[in-house]
């Protein structure tokens, strides 16, 4: 059984804890600076302060990195664009990926146009960053391998094992009702995470969430078999990630009994 360590803590005081280039993979889904209610403070900074509160975790995790590592930042486009910025300087980015949260169309904004997305950095320690793009590829439906099936597309890999995600992922936000909604205000899809997890770690490679929330990360991470650490401030959100992590364990042995089961399989498009 992989080592999955979550811990009711400050961000800041356990990343000490952790050894110099350990971790393959950082998922970092930080308050987005828009005053969301976490049982603590910690989504009320604003302008600058959302920056240096910025550039502080940043500073904080990036020697943590293997020399092959990767580092998936969820924002919004109010400080992406800096943020990135400054990671530019110490990290290779690699895309800039667009969740399209499939939001519907309702009334909304009238003096702009509806913001329904988030941007999220996908960011290497070095070129020779782990990627395993098989893990991950988009099966072809029927309708379309058929389209296909001219002699110049007989035999293509890519038709019969699918095609390399895009950079703009669809994926319905977790609405109330969602069989997956745990009692957390900005839970992340799974599909989302699972994602970004099988392309960019190894099996076994050890996984860090400075700001784990619900534990959407944790969870893939039990379900797909790597190590991980996390960190969350608020007592009553680690109670669900454990909940969920346990959950994850449970579904993970039963899958590896059944002979044939795929790792991955998405609902993304
Ligand atoms: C955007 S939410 C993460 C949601 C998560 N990805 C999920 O799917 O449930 C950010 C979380 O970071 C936590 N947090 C904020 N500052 C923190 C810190 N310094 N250390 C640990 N957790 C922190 C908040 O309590 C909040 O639950």
């Amino acid at each position: 059984m992989m080592g999955i360590s979550l811990y009711n803590e400050d961000f800041f005081d356990g990343v000490e804890r952790i050894a110099d280039a350990s971790v393959d993979l950082i998922i970092a889904d930080p308050p987005y600076g828009l005053g969301k209610d976490y049982g603590n403070d910690s989504d009320r900074r604003y302008g600058k302060d959302y920056l240096a509160f910025s550039r502080r975790w940043i500073d904080a995790i990036l020697p943590k990195l293997r020399p092959s590592a990767s580092l998936y930042v969820f924002l919004t486009w109010q400080h992406a664009p800096e943020v990135f910025s400054y990671l530019k300087t110490r990290l290779l980015m690699v895309n800039e990926i667009i969740w399209d949260r499939r939001v519907p169309s309702m009334g909304g904004s009238t003096r702009k146009f509806s913001s329904v997305h988030d941007n999220i950095g996908f960011f290497a320690a070095s070129r020779d960053y782990y990627f395993d793009l098989d893990s991950v590829r988009v099966p072809y439906d029927i309708a379309t391998k058929k389209a296909r099936s001219r002699s110049i597309f007989v035999g293509r890999k890519w038709l019969e094992i699918g095609y390399n995600p895009k950079d703009l992922w669809s994926v319905p936000r977790l609405h109330r009702q969602d069989a997956e909604r745990e009692d957390h205000p900005t839970q992340k899809p799974l599909a989302i995470v699972e994602r970004m997890l099988l392309a960019s770690s190894p099996p076994g490679g050890l996984v860090l969430d400075p700001f784990m929330g619900s534990g959407t990360s944790a969870a893939a991470a039990a379900m797909h078999e790597r190590r991980f650490v996390g960190f969350e401030l608020n007592r009553d959100y680690l109670a669900i990630a454990k909940s969920r992590v346990s959950a994850a364990r449970r579904s993970q042995s039963k899958r590896s009994e059944q002979a044939g089961s795929v790792a991955g399989e998405f609902r993304l498009i």
